[in-house]
């Protein structure tokens, strides 16, 4: 572009093509695609473990391969006596989001190939950071609550595990394959603002434990990540669904923004919606707590008929966490947990193809003036 020319510009980057990528399709139309498998179909049919494969691979694994990934992410689940000493100097009201983001910051030094941005080294710290972001955040919960961390064996699946380390139980295996839906719905989104922010840091040729703490403080915002946590303090302030119209009009009123409505891309429905809402009428029915998910269908029809606004995919996964028993401080880190195999794999790609992120800004300011004499 020559230096005459003005530049297009986009607030909040509505609608700007920033960069190519062959790893993930949001099109606000036909839905969702990783690779080119369509995201809902892979949520019923795949382990996280293989979608992680998917993302950073290109394409799914044979069965031995799943196997492999699978048996490498249960090997580097363990954290370094330091990190988890660091864990444990933490306040104690410190949010899991914050504790993760400095725990992924902390664990780059720990690794060896840290500064080695090749395309094999990025792979094997990829597998590092997915499992080791899973173990920073059941660790940090545990010795939160006066709990020692604790690691199962080797022989569960990436959302088994997740839920064992976390309670000391072994889960159940219809409560696993539900976490394990989660994790493949929440684990890649295309140039979403954690991914962007990630790969602004990788465009530096920085490495991938700081592209992914910048993701993680990106996500942590409640406009992205926080969303999940936040939706739910919603369903619990409206309590029964008659309350919901009142409820919204009250924060319509104040120029409030509700958790769990409202997409930049998708503006007639989250593809990811369906399969989250089926997965909590699902549960709901299992645990007779239909209620909750009334409240949540009758704020989509309050929020349509109101602003003409749809539901996210994090207005049911509040419901959904909380009928697994998560701890609803827990609902952005597992955001994180699952996502980590798409900022990865987009590090990956960056790396691969790179050219630095550079952005110009729309100058506002005061017009050239001399320094006045002093
Ligand atoms: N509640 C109430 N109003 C909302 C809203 C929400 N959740 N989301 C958008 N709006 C309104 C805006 O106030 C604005 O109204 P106006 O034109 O009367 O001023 C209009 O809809 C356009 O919204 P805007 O903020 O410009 O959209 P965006 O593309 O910049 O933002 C989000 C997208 C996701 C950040 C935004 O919808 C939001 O903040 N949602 C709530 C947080 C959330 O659930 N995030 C998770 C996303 S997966």
């Amino acid at each position: 572009m020559s230096e005459s020319t003005t530049p297009t510009y986009s607030p909040g980057l509505e609608g700007v093509i920033a960069g190519e990528s062959a790893i993930c399709q949001v099109d606000p139309n036909a839905g969702l695609t990783y690779r080119g498998y369509d995201a809902h179909d892979l949520a019923r049919l795949t382990s996280f473990e293989e979608v992680a494969w998917l993302l950073l691979h290109g394409e799914l694994p044979t069965e031995a391969e799943s196997e492999q990934i699978r048996e490498e992410l249960a090997d580097e689940r363990e954290l370094p006596d330091q990190i988890l000493s660091m864990l444990r100097l933490f306040p104690e009201a410190a949010h899991p989001i914050d504790a993760i983001r400095t725990g992924v910051s902390a664990l780059g030094m720990f690794d060896p190939e840290q500064h080695d941005n090749s395309p094999a080294a990025n792979q094997r710290k990829a597998i590092r950071l997915i499992a080791k972001i899973a173990t920073l955040t059941t660790s940090f919960w545990r010795i939160r609550h006066g709990e020692e961390p604790y690691t199962p064996g080797n022989h569960l699946s990436y959302a088994g595990r997740f839920l064992f380390s976390l309670t000391g139980r072994e889960p159940e295996p219809w409560r696993t394959t539900a976490f394990n839906a989660i994790l493949v719905l929440y684990a890649e989104h295309d140039f979403n603002a954690s991914t962007f922010a990630a790969r602004v840091t990788a465009s530096t040729m920085s490495d991938m434990y700081a592209a992914l703490t910048s993701a993680l403080g990106t996500l942590k915002g409640p406009l992205h990540g926080g969303a999940n946590e936040d939706s739910l303090h919603v369903l619990e302030q409206i309590g029964t669904p008659d309350r919901a119209d009142a409820w919204v009009a009250d924060r319509l009123a104040r120029h409030e923004k509700i958790s769990g409505f409202g997409h930049r891309v998708y503006r007639t429905g989250d593809s990811r919606v369906p399969v989250m809402r089926d997965l909590a009428r699902a549960l709901a029915k299992r645990f007779g707590k239909e209620q909750t998910v009334a409240i949540c269908e009758e704020l989509e029809a309050v929020m349509s008929r109101r602003k003409g606004l749809c539901a996210n995919v994090d207005l049911y996964a509040a419901p959904v966490f909380s009928m697994l028993d998560i701890p609803a401080h827990l609902n952005t880190p597992i955001f994180a947990c699952a996502r980590s195999a798409g900022w990865c794999a987009h590090v990956i790609e960056q790396h691969a193809h790179n050219r630095i992120i550079r952005p110009r800004s729309l100058y506002t300011g005061p017009a050239r003036r001399p320094v006045p004499a002093r």
